[in-house]
Formats: C-alpha cells, structure tokens, sequence
C-alpha cells in the first residue's frame, strides 16, 4: 500500500480543505466518500446549464476578509444576495423583517411608526422578562402579527414541534431591520461561485499528493483503515465512529423533491419561504435565480423542501443543540480524546451547525494545529 500520512473520511468542504493544505504541506493523503461525489452538503450539479444546488440552497457569506480571500482561489463569485420572500396564505412578504415587510403588513412608512407597532403587540401580549417557550419569546422580539404570519408555521414545521413546546433559547434573536433593506445577511462579502460548488471541491483535490475515491464507507472497514493509516480526519458522525454505545444523538432531517419545469421563470426569485402551517414543505429554490437566470431561457429547476423527522440511516443535516445532546456529545468528545490517531471535523464530527465560512474556517485551524 502506498505510505499515506492520512486518511480523510468525507470529501465535504472540511475533508477537502484540510487534504488541500495538508497536501501543501507534503503529505500524502487518501480521501474516501461515501456518496458517489464529491463535495458533501454544497454538491451542485448542472441541469439544462443551471446549477443545481442538491442538498437545499447554500449561499456563501463571511465578514472574514481571510476567508474570503482563500475561497476566491477556487471559483469567482458572482453579486448575488440573499433576500428571501416569504408567501403566507398566497401574500408575498419580504425577508428578513425590515421596512419593507412592516409596510406590506400595517402600511406603515416610517422606522417610528414600526416601532410603535411592534411595541404596542408586545405590551399587548404581556409577555414576562422569562418567556417560556420559543412563541414567548418570538412575540417578546417582534410582536404577535410577524410571529404568527412568518414565525409560527415556518418554525413549527422545521422542527415538527408546536412553538409552545419549543424551548425559548432556539430564537435567541431575529432579525428586525428598520431600514428598506432586503439582504438577509450582514457580512461583507457574499455571492454564489459561478459555476457552481463543486468545482471548488474539486480544485482543493486536485493535488498530486491527492488520491480520492467515492463510494466507499468508512465503516465498511473501520478497523483495517485505522491500522493501516497513521492518521484520520473524520468527518462522519462521532456517534457512528462510536457504534452509537452512549446513545444516539439526534438531527432534523430534510427531504428534497425537485423538478423540471417547462418555464423560464417560475417564482421570480431564488428563495421563498412558505410560512402558513398548511403547506408541507418549508420552502421552494428556483436555482437559476442564484446565477441571474443563466441556463436554458425555456426551462427551470425547482426544489421543494420538506423538513422530517430523522432516524438512523437518514441523512443528518441539523443537529439538535438542545441540553440533552449537547451533553451527549460531550461525553463522545470524551470517548474521543482517547482515539489517539482521529481528528473529529466537520459539522457531524463536531456535532455543530457550521456555515461554509465557518467550516473553512475550522478545517484551517486543524491543519494548523497538526502541521503548524
Ligand atoms: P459535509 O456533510 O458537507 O461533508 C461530510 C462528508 O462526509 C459527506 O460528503 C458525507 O457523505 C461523508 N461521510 C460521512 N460519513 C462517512 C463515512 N462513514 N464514510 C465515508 N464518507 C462519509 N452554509 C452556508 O454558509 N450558507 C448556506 O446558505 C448554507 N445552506 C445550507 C442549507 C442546508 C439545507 C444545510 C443542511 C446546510 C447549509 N449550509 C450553508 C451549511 C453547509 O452545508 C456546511 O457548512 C458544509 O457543508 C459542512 O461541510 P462538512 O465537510 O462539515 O460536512
């Protein structure tokens, strides 16, 4: 066998930055996948010359100029900004909560007269400084209208739970802008690489030191792969590497159904949220509108996505941050710590919600921190 330095499990974002720059550093490096591609959570793939975001709609944004920076190595950005519309029962609203959408919902023009408004439905609610679930606490940050028009059924559904057995800490804060100001993030930099993700992935593999092969799980031959390698990075779930012997942590879970529609435009905007509690799924990406229309002017490619509960063989794509897990996982770390040879990354090695920026930025400290 060819002398590796490491063995990578998952040619996610984590895998794939951390083998780039380990290879940079001259190390030898296997990845293994177990999907038949590469790329992880931000696979996209071309269907009539639009780029298909496969696992839900993924927009990169980071106020780190670092970060930034070291990802435009791999793909140009294009302007695009996230600013979603919300339909509730057939009225469209803009996201995330600003002017705009105050008007739409009371009319009223000036930053002042939102603020009355919402001050007026919270005092109105007489909720105490303790709220006790998340509606609590929604109607404590913005009232009783903006809450059950776009919080309630939205979140419900997200989490299959009603918002009065949700716990408050979910929604520590939501964003309320009194500004006419549609973009849904605050970052400095923002945009989708045209083209797509994978090609991202893919440049960070393309490395003489580099050899990749999908299609093979991890588990197959866990015990042989941990003998003949000197060093792992994993990027799994911790709870499998572990046989799931302290329990199972647990995740939300999303179904996607896409479609091919014989129409140029179908929405008129990549990202709408269905907020009412009555239609299933959460929301619908046109993904053309992420590259301003590129691709065939007669077709489109729709995704609906609907939230469901998971269990085990699923794909885990939220975890579950509440006390139980989070206690859980810590227990994992533990068992980790004594994994001599295994480096745990990722979103599911560490059991943590990451953004791309993030994720990067994660995978950089941990090649920092094995090869300086
Ligand atoms: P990722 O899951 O991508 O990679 C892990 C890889 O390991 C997978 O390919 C998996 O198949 C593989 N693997 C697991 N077990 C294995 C085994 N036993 N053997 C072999 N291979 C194995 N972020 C953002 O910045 N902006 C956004 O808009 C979004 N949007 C978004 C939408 C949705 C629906 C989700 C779920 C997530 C986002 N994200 C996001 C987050 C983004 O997807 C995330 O930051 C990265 O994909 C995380 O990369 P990882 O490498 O950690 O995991």
């Amino acid at each position: 066998m060819k002398a590796y330095d490491y063995l990578v499990v998952g040619a996610g974002l984590f895998g794939a930055v951390f083998a780039h720059e380990a290879a940079l550093r001259g190390k030898k490096i296997k990845v293994i996948e177990k999907r038949d591609h590469i790329a992880g959570n931000i696979y996209t793939h071309e269907v009539d010359g639009i780029q298909v975001h496969q696992y839900g709609a993924h927009i990169f944004h980071t106020s780190d100029k670092q970060i930034w920076d070291y990802v435009n190595q791999f793909a140009t950005f294009n302007r695009y900004t996230n600013s979603p519309v919300a339909n509730y029962k057939g009225k469209i609203y803009n996201l995330p909560f600003n002017m705009n959408t105050f008007n739409e919902l009371w009319g009223t023009k000036t930053p002042q007269e939102a603020m009355n408004k919402i001050a007026e439905q919270k005092s109105a609610a007489k909720i105490t400084d303790q709220p006790k679930n998340l509606e609590e606490q929604a109607i404590s940050l913005v009232g009783t209208d903006i809450y059950q028009k776009l919080v309630k059924g939205y979140t419900e559904k997200q989490w299959g739970q009603k918002a009065t057995d949700l716990p408050a800490f979910i929604i520590r804060r939501l964003p309320v802008r009194y500004t006419y100001d549609n973009n849904y993030f605050n970052d400095t930099y923002q945009g989708i690489p045209i083209g797509g993700y994978t090609q991202i992935v893919e440049k960070m593999l393309d490395h003489p030191q580099i050899d990749v092969k999908t299609g093979v799980d991890f588990f197959d031959n866990k015990e042989k792969y941990l003998k003949d390698y000197p060093r792992v990075i994993f990027t799994g779930m911790i709870d499998q590497y572990f046989n799931y012997q302290l329990g199972e942590l647990e995740y939300r879970s999303l179904r996607f159904e896409s479609e091919e529609l014989s129409v140029d435009n179908y929405q008129g905007n990549a990202v709408v949220n269905y907020t009412d509690a009555e239609t299933p799924f959460t929301r619908i990406i046109e993904h053309k509108h992420f590259e301003f229309g590129k691709g065939d002017k007669n077709k489109t490619v729709i995704t609906r996505e609907y939230p469901v509960d998971w269990k085990r063989g699923d794909e885990p794509y939220y975890p579950v941050n509440n006390k139980r897990n989070n206690g859980l996982y810590k227990q994992y770390t533990e068992l980790a710590k004594q994994e001599g040879n295994v480096v745990f990354g990722g979103r599911l090695g560490q059991y943590r919600y990451y953004d791309m920026h993030q994720v990067i930025h994660a995978a950089l400290l941990a090649v920092e921190y094995e090869l300086g």
